[in-house]
């Protein structure tokens, strides 16, 4: 349901006069340009000025907003008719069609739990042509943006053309990270009515969406500024492949044990199963495991498994190779012979290391040999750090 400040027919037509410089779009016509781009979806295109830019511009473009007040202000433009109009949600947006996708003037915020916002950038690469691209922002939650909105949203009075003079006042009402509430309150001076609109939104910060997006299917290309609001801001733009990242769950442990066959027989090729199974040092690295422990498995859009990644708390009197501490799990993962170097190890990675934050691990150890190059400059490039070693391997550690 989206906050009446998009949704009640008073308030959606003083979107455009409160917010009137649009510079904040120049960025995203710019990367509709450059990336040769002919069909636009825009999601959550609001009031949709972007969309009859792009229109104008020469694009087909689909709006889509579950707000029909702002789609009709939408609808009202000049050029508004090249557009089509969707009264929806990320679900409505049609299938394999967009060369991009945009979520503009942070749209992505709105997606207040893991799972809307995960089920929407399924949506959206659902919604894309194989290697499509999703550009969107998200305000960085380090710079703490609403500390000064009071300051930004000072109550200003503007005269609006058919309504008369309206006042609009700012209220921070909530901060509870990452989730950040606040009112918007107007006045409507020739009725004397006043209307308020709440709103929360969601503050993710960069790690957490790359995991995100590399989860979904979507290869994280780009990481910039917005140029109109420098330091506050972060543009994402991921390329749509044809691979994802899913949970593991208990049927998956047969994955695992092939994981750990490559794992274990990186220098040699493949260690049969069988004889992984009766290695008690290796085996209880599966031998154990359950989905809580934390896990995720790669797999392409045909259903077949590239690889996995997952975590396994061990006791004290038990130890894997990289043990550090009881409530430290200790990270394994293989990726098939044929998907290596395509980028199915690092998703594995971050994928898996932001869903062990999520569920308040503070860190992740795991044990690799000191020739196995590929693998450490993998895991550095993931943060791990060496804390130790013994024989011919070493004990890496990332904090989370
Ligand atoms: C800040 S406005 C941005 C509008 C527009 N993109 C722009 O640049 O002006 C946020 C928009 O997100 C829309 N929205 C809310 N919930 C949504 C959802 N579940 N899916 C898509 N859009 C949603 C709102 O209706 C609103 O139009």
């Amino acid at each position: 349901m989206p906050d009446p400040i998009f949704e009640d027919a008073r308030l959606a037509p003083l979107y455009d006069p409160f917010d009137p410089d649009r510079s904040d779009l120049d960025a995203y016509v710019e990367i509709a340009r450059t990336s040769g781009a002919r069909r636009v979806l825009d999601l959550g295109c609001g009031t949709g000025t972007l969309a009859v830019r792009l229109a104008d511009e020469g694009c087909d473009v689909v709006g889509i907003d579950p707000a029909g007040a702002s789609i009709d202000v939408a609808r009202g433009k000049s050029g508004a008719d090249a557009v089509r109009w969707v009264v929806g949600t990320a679900e409505d947006a049609p299938t394999g069609w967009a060369d991009l996708a945009v979520m503009t003037a942070n749209v992505a915020q709105v997606f207040l739990t893991d799972d809307h916002w995960s089920a929407t950038l399924k949506d959206l690469r659902r919604a894309l042509v194989p290697g499509g691209l999703l550009a969107f922002e998200t305000r960085r939650p380090e710079t703490r943006a609403w500390e000064s909105w009071a300051q930004r949203y000072a109550p200003t009075t503007l005269d609006v053309p058919g309504v008369g003079e309206v006042t609009q006042a700012y209220s921070l009402t909530d901060v509870a990270l990452p989730l950040v509430s606040f009112r918007l309150t107007h006045t409507f001076h020739a009725t004397g009515e006043v209307i308020t609109s709440d709103s929360t939104l969601r503050f993710r910060d960069r790690t957490e969406v790359e995991a995100d997006l590399l989860g979904v299917g979507l290869d994280v290309e780009d990481v910039r500024d917005a140029p109109d609001r420098p330091g506050r801001e972060h543009v994402f733009l991921a390329r749509s492949r044809p691979w994802s990242v899913r949970p593991a769950d208990a049927d998956d442990a047969g994955h695992l044990w092939r994981a750990l066959a490559h794992a274990a027989g990186w220098r040699s090729g493949d260690v049969p199963v069988a004889g992984l199974r009766d290695d008690d040092a290796l085996a209880r690295y599966v031998d154990g495991w359950t989905p809580d422990q934390g896990g995720v498995v790669a797999v392409d859009d045909d259903g077949t498994v590239l690889g996995a990644a997952w975590l396994r708390l061990m006791p004290a009197v038990r130890p894997g190779y990289g043990f550090v501490a009881e409530d430290v799990p200790e990270l394994s993962m293989g990726v098939e012979p044929p998907a290596r170097g395509g980028g199915v190890g690092s998703a594995l990675l971050a994928v898996l290391l932001e869903r062990a934050r999520r569920d308040g691990r503070r860190a992740v150890s795991l044990s690799v040999e000191r020739d196995n190059s590929t693998a450490r400059r993998l895991y550095e490039r993931a943060g791990f750090v060496r804390i130790g070693g013994a024989g011919g391997a070493d004990t890496l550690l990332r904090e989370l």
